[in-house]
């Protein structure tokens, strides 16, 4: 643990009555992202942000506990209290912060965030990129495969219409799981898999099931990656912004990074 600055406040104060309580953050997390969150040996939450949250809660003096969600189930889940936060390589975007849909209404409650990375979009091929595919153009006409629920899901959803119009639809698999997506692409069944940056990078270096992917064209919408809250829960997300703050301050954060090979 990192050297306590003299008068450091005690966060813990800042915490919910009910947080203080259980003794416990309890996060929602889609454990299949490596290497921002996934499961090790003996099925422990590792990566990123699990490594994050803990530093959190070291700083907050309460335990953090994982609770392995499908993507697309995390923010419901979150309404439905299965969890305080999200905590899942989630963008921040406004349509997530306003509850609404493509279309601008509102479909869903809107939600509060924490944001403490940034990462955009990449387009993971196989390797040698044998249909030599270089941006969202060059997926027209061709069978893709995604993660539901992403802000990727988004992006190809705005492009199926480009495709449209230029005669050349694309054929869109959607998977519970960013890996699934990638073993579609391991197996020839689908071009390309979008994902975030750093999950793009890691998969390009380790490939997946023996299979070997690269990045393909450049990084899409850079965005910040944020701990998702009901709005209603402005005191746990002063006490995280406070939190956060200070291991920035005390090195830690950067120490996290720098494990992952985002830093
Ligand atoms: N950053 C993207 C989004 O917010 C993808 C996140 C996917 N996270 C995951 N754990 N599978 O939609």
């Amino acid at each position: 643990p990192a050297p306590k600055e003299p008068n450091e406040e005690k966060l813990h104060d800042r915490l919910p009555a009910a947080v203080k309580s259980a003794g416990a953050i309890k996060i929602g997390v889609d454990l299949n992202y490596a290497p921002v969150e996934f499961k090790s040996q003996g099925n422990k939450p590792d990566g990123l942000d699990p490594d994050i949250a803990n530093a959190l809660g070291e700083v907050l003096g309460v335990r953090v506990e994982f609770v392995d969600t499908p993507f697309d189930k995390l923010l419901p889940g979150l309404h439905a209290k299965n969890y305080d936060v999200v905590m899942s390589a989630m963008t921040d975007n406004r349509q997530r912060r306003e509850g609404t849909d493509e279309t601008g209404k509102q479909v869903t409650p809107g939600v509060d965030f924490v944001d403490y990375f940034i990462a955009g979009t990449s387009i993971v091929v196989s390797k040698g990129n044998p249909q030599n595919i270089g941006s969202l153009d060059d997926l027209c006409g061709r069978t893709i495969a995604l993660q539901r629920g992403t802000t990727q899901a988004a992006i190809i959803q705005r492009q199926t219409g480009a495709c449209e119009k230029n005669r050349k639809p694309m054929t869109v698999k959607l998977t519970d799981s960013d890996a699934e997506a990638l073993a579609l692409v391991g197996s020839n069944k689908a071009v390309a898999d979008l994902s975030d940056f750093p999950v793009a990078a890691y998969v390009a270096q380790q490939g997946q099931n023996g299979a070997q992917f690269q990045v393909a064209g450049a990084q899409l919408q850079a965005a910040p990656y944020g701990i998702a809250l009901t709005k209603e829960n402005s005191e746990l997300r002063d006490a995280l912004t406070k939190a956060l703050d200070r291991i920035i301050r005390n090195g830690e954060y950067e120490k996290i990074l720098n494990k992952w090979g985002v830093g």
